[in-house]
């Protein structure tokens, strides 16, 4: 099992001050910068110049979620702005190895994401054009939802397909993860863990970084 990260979500941050907010989770693996166009999902968050601005001042590096219509067209565009690791959904991708490739052809780790309703077998073939796959555990739109738990066998098929493909595929796993929900996502094959009012609610934030590390078992 590789390394487990975390990754707190910035969704749940005060937008007000973000530079004092990623500065809040410099323990931990990634900052999770969800994007949302008003299309994909019925919610509006921030765009390709706030990434950029973000990258600039981030403590971690920047793991974009994109949760947008066309990110054929736009997500290159997030690695260019400096995001680490670029992740667009392949229910709005026409075109998803393309997508994944001209992420990596600018510089950043390239993901696929499924939503709760979406099937992963029919893209398995796009294991060998990406550095992760993120396994939904909500409805994308917004923060603080419950976590579903009926996704778990998602998260093991994924795991199972990654293990015959070889070659190391980070499997994430967003929405709903806690102290209370972390060990199943970790006992079904998931390594980077996306938490936002887990983290962001938490009155001491490092210190809660430190406990949902140690329930992955780092
Ligand atoms: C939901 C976003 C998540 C969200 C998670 O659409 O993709 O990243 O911030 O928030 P929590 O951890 O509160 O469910
Ligand atoms: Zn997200």
């Amino acid at each position: 099992q590789p390394h487990l990260q975390i990754s707190p979500s910035i969704l749940s941050a005060d937008f007000a001050n973000l530079e004092r907010e990623l500065a809040r989770i410099s323990d931990a693996d990634w900052a999770h910068v969800d994007v949302m166009d008003n299309h994909f999902v019925p919610n509006l968050t921030l765009g390709q110049p706030v990434v950029e601005a973000l990258a600039r001042v981030s403590p971690v590096p920047l793991d974009c979620h994109l949760m947008i219509e066309d990110p054929d067209r736009w997500a290159p565009g997030y690695a260019e702005a400096g995001a680490r690791s670029v992740t667009f959904h392949v229910e709005a991708a026409k075109d998803p190895v393309a997508t994944a490739r001209a992420i990596r052809a600018a510089g950043a780790r390239a993901a696929f994401a499924v939503k709760p309703g979406t099937h992963f077998a029919p893209y398995e073939h796009l294991l060998r054009e990406v550095d992760m796959v993120l396994v939904m555990t909500v409805e994308p739109g917004f923060g603080g939802q419950s976590f579903m738990s009926e996704q778990m066998p998602k998260v093991r098929e994924v795991r199972e397909a990654v293990r015959r493909h070889g070659g190391e595929i980070w499997i994430q796993v967003d929405g709903g993860v806690s102290l209370d929900t972390i060990g199943q996502c970790v006992e079904a094959g998931a390594d980077v863990f996306v938490a936002g009012s887990a983290v962001y609610g938490a009155e001491d934030v490092p210190v809660r970084i430190g406990q949902l590390r140690a329930l992955a078992g780092e």
